[in-house]
């Protein structure tokens, strides 16, 4: 019986094979249980000499099981056969990374400002109130200066609230004037988050200072900058507006879609910036703009949710 137990056991190619030779054996209504019956027709003696057996016999084929039952459970878990794999399919391709929409409008707008004769530098995320706001002309009682929209860090320090902080650094970095000068980057407000307000965000400030700067300048590089994002017959459309720093100032849409969007603040720098900068007021003068490079991206692209832009989900960054 043990004997053809094991050729039974051998034999058996999966796990349920292997149940149904333990149920033919050791089941309820299997082969040992037919010894067992025997038993009740012996006498005593041949009873415990009987049993003995029985009861090796049925140790005999648990450990048998059992030890097959590991060997097929090691080879259902061990995963594919290597000899099964075909070689001719066509590999995983590994996914390249690609750029987010906003490095890419920021890199456009760079350049295309480099193109006209701005240079680009990098200025501290990290500013003082000083340079963001009082050089730009923001006095301390100005609502913008508000611990509800500013992030402050350590005593007179700020996570600059706009990149127009840069303005008067640049101007004292760079000696007198002519200038013409530009950044961008990271800019942080106290906002409620919605699809269209994040705490951070991103902006590109220029300035360009000479002698007889005048706004038909300004209106003059905006309209190139423009037309290269958005094409040649591009439409801006200038609306009065207020920034303590620059007069006067203007709120710049462009026709998208058929829609007026609102993307950057403009205006001539005030004589008291020009001054806080060290530069002669008399002698100089100024445009400024900053541009949202946030709603650039998005408008580009028909993203119409900010928060998409800084989740940094694989699918939503695939697609650029
Ligand atoms: N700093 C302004 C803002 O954050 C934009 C601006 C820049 C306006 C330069 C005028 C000149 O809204």
């Amino acid at each position: 019986l043990v004997e053809a137990a094991m050729e039974s056991i051998a034999a058996a190619q999966s796990l349920s094979e292997l149940d149904e030779v333990r149920v033919q054996y050791l089941g309820k209504k299997g082969k040992l249980k037919d010894l067992q019956a025997q038993l009740k027709s012996l006498s005593p003696e041949e009873k415990r000499e009987f049993g003995k057996t029985l009861n090796t016999i049925k140790q005999s084929i648990q450990t048998g099981l059992t030890e097959k039952k590991t060997q097929l459970e090691e080879k259902e878990n061990s995963g594919p056969d290597l000899e099964a794999i075909d070689v001719t399919l066509p590999g995983v391709r590994a996914l390249p990374g690609c750029r987010h929409p906003l490095m890419t409008t920021m890199d456009e707008v760079k350049s295309i400002l480099i193109g006209l004769g701005f240079r680009y530098d990098d200025y501290p995320e990290v500013e003082t109130e000083f340079f963001n706001f009082d050089a730009l002309n923001t006095p301390d009682w100005h609502p913008a200066r508000d611990m509800h929209d500013s992030f402050y860090t350590t005593k007179g320090n700020v996570l600059r609230t706009h990149t127009s902080a840069f303005q008067t650094r640049a101007m004292k970095n760079f000696g007198p004037p002519p200038l013409r000068a530009m950044t961008s980057g990271r800019c942080y407000r106290r906002d409620e988050i919605d699809a269209s307000h994040f705490p951070i965000f991103h902006q590109l400030d220029v300035i360009a200072i000479d002698e007889n700067i005048s706004f038909a300048d300004l209106k003059w590089v905006l309209y190139q900058l423009a037309s290269s994002l958005f094409g040649k017959d591009v439409q801006l459309r200038f609306r009065p507006s207020y920034f303590p720093f620059t007069t006067p100032s203007a709120e710049v849409d462009v026709m998208f879609n058929g829609k007026w969007l609102e993307i950057l603040g403009a205006g001539m720098i005030r004589p008291e910036v020009l001054e806080a900068g060290g530069v002669d007021s008399e002698k100089w003068q100024g445009f400024a703009f900053g541009l949202g490079l946030d709603r650039m991206a998005m408008i580009r692209h028909g993203i119409t949710d900010i928060r998409l832009m800084y989740e940094n989900e694989e699918a939503f960054l695939r697609q650029f």
